[in-house]
C-alpha cells in the first residue's frame, strides 16, 4: 500500500473523527481525503464519500483520529539541563525567573550542532507524542550573537520563530535593566527580526515591568513582528492587559488573574467560532505542574468566552515535556476543562494563537495534519493518562512518525 500521498490519499475505517471546527465531530465510520497538494480534501461519513476519491487507502480499524497539536509555545533551544532545580523545588523550593541565566551560561557555551541536535531531538518527541506544529522561542542568548544564532537554529525546524531576547536581564547587566532593554529594542532586534515572525517579552516580576515590555513590544511591532507576552505566571500584574491593549496574537500563562485581566481577554474578541483577530489565552499546565504552582482559572476564561489554547511551554526550567496528551490530561483534570475543550485548545486553539487559520482543523482547505489514535475515541488522552496513545502521526498528507495500523 502507498501512503506517499503524491496524489492524494484516502483513510476510512476511523472511529470517532475530531475536526475541531465547528461541526466538532463526525460519529463513525468516518472518512478524511487528504489532496496531493497535503491539505484535507474531504471529510465525512464514510458512506458519503466521493466515488474516486483519492488513490491509496488506508483503513484505521475503528479508532479515532484527531489533528495533529499545534504546541504554540516552546522554548526548544538551549543546552544543559535543570533536574537539580525541580528536585529542589519539589522539595519547597519556589520557582524564579532567574534559574534561566544557568541555562544561558550552558547555551552560549554549546556549538551551533550541539543547539540543532539538541533542539531536534525534541522537535521528534513531540511529533512522534502528536506534535504537528511547533512555535520556537530564542530567549537563552540574551546577547546579540547568542540571540540571532538561536533563531538561525530554530529556522532548521520551524517557521514559528520568536524573539524573546526579552527573557530576563543577563548576568553581565545585571542591576541595568533599561540598558538591556534599549539593547533588546535597537541593535538585537535589528539582527534577530529577520528571523523571527514573532516578538515576546516576560512581563513578570524578576523580569520586565510595564513599561519595558511596551518598549519592547512596540519595537517588535515596528519591525513587523507579531507580538505575544509571558504574562501572569508569578503573580498578578500589567502583562495581559498590555498584551490585549497592543493586540497581542497570545497572552500566556495567564496563572494569576484579575476581574479586569479577563474582561479584557474576553473584550478581545471571541472565541470557537472565528478565534482569528481575539488575542488567546494561551494556558501552560505542564509549567503549574513542573513548579507545583496553582493552575489557572480555565473555567473562568472559557465561561467568559475567552479564546483558550493550550502548549507545552517546554523548557529546561519550568516545564521539560514536549508531551501535548500530558498537557490535556492536566487542562482536565487539574484546570476543568471538558476533554473536548482541551482538544480543541491544543490543536485549533494553537492555531489562533498562532494566527494560522491553515492549521489545527480538519476540515476542507486546511493543511492535513492527523494523529491515529490507539483508542476508539480522544476520550481516553484523559482517560488512560501517560499511556502512549500516538499510533500514526500524519503531516501535510504523509506519514512522518508512528505507522499504519
Ligand atoms: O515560560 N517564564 C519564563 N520563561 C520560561 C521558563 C524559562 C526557564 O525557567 O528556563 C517559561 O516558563
Ligand atoms: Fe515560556
Amino acid at each position: 500500500m502507498s501512503t506517499g500521498a503524491a496524489e492524494g490519499l484516502v483513510i476510512t475505517g476511523i472511529g470517532e473523527l475530531t475536526t475541531a471546527d465547528d461541526a466538532e465531530m463526525v460519529e463513525g465510520p468516518a472518512a478524511l481525503v487528504c489532496a496531493g497538494d497535503g491539505t484535507v480534501a474531504w471529510v465525512g461519513r464514510q458512506g458519503d464519500l466521493p466515488r474516486q476519491a483519492g488513490t491509496a487507502r488506508v483503513d484505521v480499524g475503528g479508532r479515532a483520529v484527531i489533528p495533529g497539536f499545534v504546541d504554540s509555545h516552546t522554548h526548544l533551544v538551549f543546552a544543559g539541563h535543570r533536574a537539580s532545580e525541580w528536585n529542589a523545588r519539589m522539595a519547597g523550593r519556589p520557582y524564579r525567573a532567574g534559574g534561566i541565566r544557568t541555562t544561558v551560561d550552558a547555551t552560549r557555551a554549546a556549538s551551533d550542532a550541539e543547539l540543532l541536535h539538541n533542539a531536534q531531538g525534541l522537535a521528534d518527541e513531540a511529533l512522534r507524542s502528536g506534535t504537528t506544529t511547533l512555535e520556537i522561542k530564542s530567549g537563552y542568548g540574551l546577547d546579540v550573537a547568542h540571540e540571532e544564532r538561536i533563531l538561525a537554529v530554530a529556522a532548521a525546524i520551524s517557521d514559528e520563530r520568536t524573539f524573546l531576547g526579552a527573557h530576563v536581564v543577563p548576568a553581565e547587566l545585571a542591576g541595568h535593566p533599561d540598558e538591556y532593554v534599549e539593547l533588546v529594542c535597537g541593535p538585537m532586534l535589528d539582527r534577530c527580526a529577520p528571523h523571527a515572525r514573532w516578538i515576546d517579552v516576560f512581563c513578570d516580576r524578576g523580569a520586565f515591568d510595564e513599561d519595558q515590555s511596551r518598549a519592547v513590544l512596540a519595537a517588535g511591532r515596528a519591525a513587523g513582528l507579531g507580538l505575544r507576552v509571558h504574562a501572569n505566571q508569578l503573580e498578578e500584574g500589567p502583562g495581559v492587559r498590555l498584551g490585549v491593549e497592543l493586540g497581542a496574537a497570545s497572552v500566556d500563562h495567564c496563572t494569576h488573574l484579575s476581574d479586569a485581566d479577563i474582561e479584557a481577554l474576553a473584550g478581545s474578541g471571541t472565541s470557537r467560532g472565528s478565534p482569528h483577530g481575539a488575542t488567546v489565552a494561551t494556558l501552560l499546565p505542564a509549567a503549574e505542574f513542573s513548579t507545583r504552582s496553582s493552575y489557572p482559572d480555565a473555567r473562568r476564561l472559557l465561561d467568559a468566552g475567552v479564546t483558550v489554547a493550550l502548549a507545552s511551554d517546554c523548557n529546561p526550567g519550568s516545564s521539560f515535556t514536549t508531551s501535548m496528551p500530558l498537557v490535556i490530561a492536566l487542562a482536565v483534570r487539574e484546570m476543568h476543562m471538558t476533554l473536548d475543550e482541551a482538544l480543541w485548545a491544543a490543536t485549533a486553539g494553537g492555531a489562533a494563537a498562532l494566527r494560522r487559520p491553515d492549521l489545527g482543523r480538519l476540515v476542507p482547505g486546511c493543511r492535513a495534519d492527523l494523529v491515529v489514535l490507539e483508542a476508539p475515541t480522544a476520550l481516553w488522552l484523559g482517560y488512560r493518562p501517560g499511556v502512549d496513545l500516538v499510533r500514526t502521526v500524519v503531516r501535510g498528507g504523509h506519514l512522518v512518525a508512528g505507522g499504519w495500523p
